[in-house]
């Protein structure tokens, strides 16, 4: 459920018209919904209500500081994967205490400055990451704590290239070796291995490989504990799927809740969520312009101002997100069918084949649903195209949450060296 609708022949996001932010802030541009971030960050903490349960929000799917703000409010923490998002959720006040680090590649300083906040959790996926982090930690004279991450060779998630947890990705410890480096996790100084991570992939709309990989986690877990390890907490990562389009069923909240309580009930287990897209996914939509229409000879282009370097989840995944129309079609007008296409010169640069639609003249508004996560933190200024900004609308409010750069702060950080001006 989320909170953009029709009322009055407009497309509205709760109670803002989206064709005034349109107006003011120009296209493209993302628009969240607070009541929606809200809304999705309940339901997952209702559905769990009676677990011993952190929802750590994954920072990657959206990162503004505004949302991040709004879910610190709700009680959220953060699944971070670098030192930048950890200073991202430190900032939109989410405490240390309810953040944990994941991701194959922390540097030293990373771990410094996670170490520093007094962060949760580490997800360790390495031996050498381990082995580093025993170094820096015992440096500081702190002790860190840490999941290791475990790769159950399990196949999910919607596309493969958001697919994790099969023995040739590159994330998690292999299976085999978990056991062995849990026992190297305990000799080594300034490590406390308090739990199991898991993440399988995302986008996944079938509990059955969820609940395989949890399963032989928690059999897992359990082995450790007769090991004599204090394994106290379950990381079971993100993943779960959102509808995308009219038919998509994934899983509701409440049996994902359901499944997870019966894998682990009465085993003492904290548990550690870390949810992105179910939260935001559709809590946002990002607006374009209609330029051209250009006829082909086998297809008719509808190119609008968005482009690839603004949302990318269509060029990387064929990802499907609905386009709607900000003044709502008619009863009885004409329908089209479109190629629609970005101003980006590569031929990836499409969002949607063939797709049928209400027809549609330049210069009319269009909303691409669905774009909360993994939509503005994937953009870029490619093309030298003004990175895309972002408005959080609250009710009747909104404001500009991350604005249009300038041009000169769009080449600030570039500098022409003097041998090249000096010869002017
Ligand atoms: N935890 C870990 C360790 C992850 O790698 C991810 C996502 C999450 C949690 C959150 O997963 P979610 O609940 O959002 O499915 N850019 C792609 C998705 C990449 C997902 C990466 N990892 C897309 O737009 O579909």
């Amino acid at each position: 459920m989320h909170h953009f609708h029709y009322s009055g022949g407009r497309l509205f996001c709760e109670g803002v018209d989206l064709a005034e932010i349109a107006s003011a802030v120009g296209t493209p541009c993302y628009v969240y919904s607070s009541a929606t971030l809200v809304r999705h960050a309940r339901v997952i903490a209702d559905a769990f209500s009676g677990q011993d349960v952190l929802i750590a929000f994954s920072v990657k799917a959206n990162g503004n500081l505004a949302v991040l703000a709004t879910l610190a409010q709700e009680g959220c923490g953060a699944d971070v994967v670098s030192g930048g998002e950890l200073v991202r959720a430190r900032r939109a006040g989410i405490p240390a205490s309810k953040i944990v680090f994941s991701g194959v590649g922390k540097t030293a300083a990373e771990m410094d400055y996670a170490l520093w906040e007094g962060i949760h959790q580490f997800n360790v996926e390495s031996a050498a990451e381990l082995r580093l982090l025993s170094q820096v930690a015992s440096a500081k004279g702190k002790t860190a704590k840490i999941a290791l991450r475990v790769n159950p060779d399990v196949a999910a998630g919607g596309h493969p290239n958001i697919s994790t947890g099969k023995a040739g990705d590159k994330f998690g410890v292999p299976w085999a070796e978990a056991e062995a480096l849990y026992a190297e996790a305990a000799r080594l100084p300034c490590i406390e291995a308090v739990g199991v991570d898991v993440h399988i992939g995302s986008q996944i709309g079938d509990l059955v490989p969820m609940r395989a990989a949890f399963e032989k986690v928690v059999a897992l877990a359990l082995r450790l504990r007769e090991q004599g390890h204090d394994i106290r907490r379950i990381d079971v990562g993100g993943g779960l799927g959102i509808p995308y389009k009219e038919g998509d069923a994934p899983p509701p909240p409440t049996a994902y809740a359901a499944m997870i309580a019966d894998v682990t009930k009465g085993l003492g287990f904290e548990l550690i969520l870390e949810p992105g897209r179910v939260i935001a996914g559709n809590a946002g939509v990002m607006l374009t312009t209609a330029l051209y229409e250009k006829q082909a000879p086998d297809r008719t282009f509808l190119i609008v101002d968005a482009g690839m370097n603004d949302l990318i989840r269509p060029a990387l995944y064929g990802a499907h997100h609905d386009i709607l129309p900000l003044a709502e079609p008619a009863a009885g007008q004409g329908r089209r069918t479109y190629d629609v296409v970005g101003p980006i010169c590569e031929s990836t640069d499409k969002f949607a084949t063939a797709r049928e639609m209400p027809e549609v003249k330049a210069g009319d508004r269009l909303a691409f649903m669905s774009a909360g996560a993994y939509g503005a933190v994937l953009s870029s200024s490619y093309n030298a195209r003004y990175l895309v900004p972002e408005v959080l609308v609250d009710g009747d409010r909104y404001e500009i949450v991350r604005r249009r750069p300038t041009f000169d702060e769009m080449v600030g950080l570039e500098k022409v060296p003097d041998w090249l001006t000096m010869t002017a």
